[in-house]
């Protein structure tokens, strides 16, 4: 969808549809006593009648109001002007966008942005809007056969902005809230797909298509040998269990400083996660396609950096493989070499994710980093720990663990800490190997972290485990594109915007 901004007297705009709201008590927002104005109370009158008495979810399409341009108004009840927070506006944003993709108007404007004052500034309203309004009208439909036609579906949507002076930071969020939804949505594509179209090579040429006439980025590929090469020995393990070779996928955006360092971005992208030997019982089994998210947001955190040319250097590091059993898998109990140096004791085929991630961030060492992000679904413990609402956050600096909680809250996208002390590292012990692949019963996000904080001794560190929060289950089964909101915020705030 098209956005734009919109501002200049309200009677006189000039649209098929404006979106007004009403509080709680059939009170009018200062938009709506504005219009009420120009048509000579019609508004209030109307509202007076009964039919919109601000609460929260009514919808109330008028047309041809006297005095007044547009060809509808839709009036929207807001609930109670005190509760009016971040969570009822993108509430609204969603059942608003959903009716004007139904009810024909094509074009409408919007008139809700300037009414959160508290709790979101104008550019987080104008962020939130639009990331929200993509989010609503997204329907994936790439494996369908027959796709059902809207009949006149929303095409643009102009914000109003009342202040002129607001406008040119108003300008700069709209941009980058497209190129913020532009991101996610690629990175929802890319994770919907089925494992059997969403291969490691196909992510890889996915990547490639991403820098095709791009000169700002940058895509190198390295298959199996030369992975061999490096002694990926831990990765390529993984990757031996089954028939799709791995890739190591490596985005080199650079949007800022030559020679500033970079944030390497580190997703895992496994394609399809069947457990390996250590097979997962088959209850909800397809929903391991959505094991490479964390590979996805890389895709797309990069596809938004591109979209709004951020000035920042930021190197995106897919490792991308499939986890299953083949007759040449990682069997319980094998013990194999990392890119590293250090040795693996593989006591469960399903600890894979840490597996390949282990060497792909011992690879980013190469990158002198400012700091290296892991981003994956990692641990089921996670969704124990923290449900859907938060991803897990852990990581070797404390500085960098809080600009990735303040990133989280800014864009409702949220994270949360959990510990790293070294008293868990010694569930890791192995009688034969440096380490084991797991950490026994208790803290197992942790206990995977700390599997990872030992390829991270040399940058700083964060890692976050998307487990519960990058795809929903059920009925509206599908991937959410987090946290892609959260790691541009957090790319943004470090450029200071
Ligand atoms: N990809 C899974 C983690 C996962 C499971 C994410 C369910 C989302 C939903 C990961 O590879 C895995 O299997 N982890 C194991 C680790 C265990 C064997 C220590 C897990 O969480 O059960
Ligand atoms: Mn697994
Ligand atoms: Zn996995």
């Amino acid at each position: 969808m098209d956005y734009l901004l919109k501002t200049g007297d309200p009677a006189k705009l000039k649209t098929p549809c404006l979106v007004v709201g009403i509080f709680s008590k059939r009170q009018l927002s200062p938009l709506a006593q504005q219009l009420d104005k120009s048509c000579k109370g019609a508004l209030q009158r109307i509202v007076k009648r009964g039919d919109m008495d601000g609460e929260s979810g009514q919808q109330l399409l008028l047309y041809d109001l006297p005095g007044i341009e547009a060809e509808r108004i839709l009036l929207v009840g807001l609930g109670k002007q005190r509760e009016f927070n971040r969570k009822q506006y993108t509430k609204c944003v969603t059942a608003v966008t959903k009716s004007l993709n139904q009810n024909h108007a094509m074009e409408a404007i919007w008139g809700l942005c300037e009414l959160l004052s508290g709790d979101l500034t104008l550019q987080q309203a104008i962020r939130e809007t639009i990331v929200s309004a993509e989010a609503s009208l997204y329907k994936f439909s790439e494996t369908k056969s027959e796709v059902k036609k809207i009949q006149r579906p929303l095409k643009r949507l102009a914000l109003f902005i009342h202040d002129r002076r607001h406008l040119k930071t108003a300008q700069k969020a709209l941009s980058q809230a497209s190129a913020i939804a532009t991101g996610i949505t690629l990175t929802k594509n890319l994770a919907n797909l089925p494992g059997n179209l969403c291969t490691p090579s196909y992510l890889a040429d996915q990547a490639r298509k991403l820098g095709r006439d791009e000169s700002r980025l940058k895509v190198r590929i390295l298959d199996e040998k030369q992975m061999a090469k490096l002694g990926m020995g831990s990765l390529l393990s993984v990757s031996r269990g089954s028939r799709q070779p791995a890739k190591l996928i490596i985005m080199e955006y650079s949007g800022g400083r030559p020679g500033a360092k970079p944030v390497v971005l580190v997703g895992k992208g496994l394609t399809f996660d069947a457990g390996g030997i250590s097979l997962k019982p088959s209850a909800a089994m397809d929903e391991m396609k959505y094991d490479m998210c964390g590979g996805a947001a890389v895709f797309g955190t990069i596809k938004a950096a591109l979209a709004m040319d951020m000035p920042i250097n930021v190197i995106g590091v897919v490792p991308a493989s499939e986890n299953l059993p083949d007759g040449d898998a990682n069997k319980p109990g094998d013990i194999v070499t990392s890119m590293s140096g250090q040795t693996i004791e593989i006591l469960n085929t399903d600890a894979e994710g840490r597996l390949i991630l282990c060497d792909a961030l011992t690879y980013s060492e190469r990158f002198k980093p400012a700091v290296v992000i892991d981003i994956a679904t990692l641990t089921g413990a996670c969704i124990v720990a923290l449900g859907n609402q938060a991803s897990g956050l852990m990581a070797n600096d404390d500085a960098l663990a809080k600009e990735l909680l303040d990133a989280g809250s800014d864009t409702g996208d949220r994270a949360w800490q959990l510990p790293l002390w070294d008293d868990y590292q010694e569930q890791l012990d192995s009688n034969f190997a440096d380490m084991a692949n797991i950490g026994g019963k208790g803290a197992g996000t942790i206990t995977a972290a700390c599997f990872l904080s030992r390829y991270t001794k040399k940058f700083k560190w964060a890692h976050l485990d998307i487990a519960g929060t990058a795809w929903r289950s059920g009925a509206h089964k599908g991937a959410t594109g987090r946290p892609v909101g959260l790691l541009t915020q957090f790319l943004l705030r470090r450029c200071g915007q």
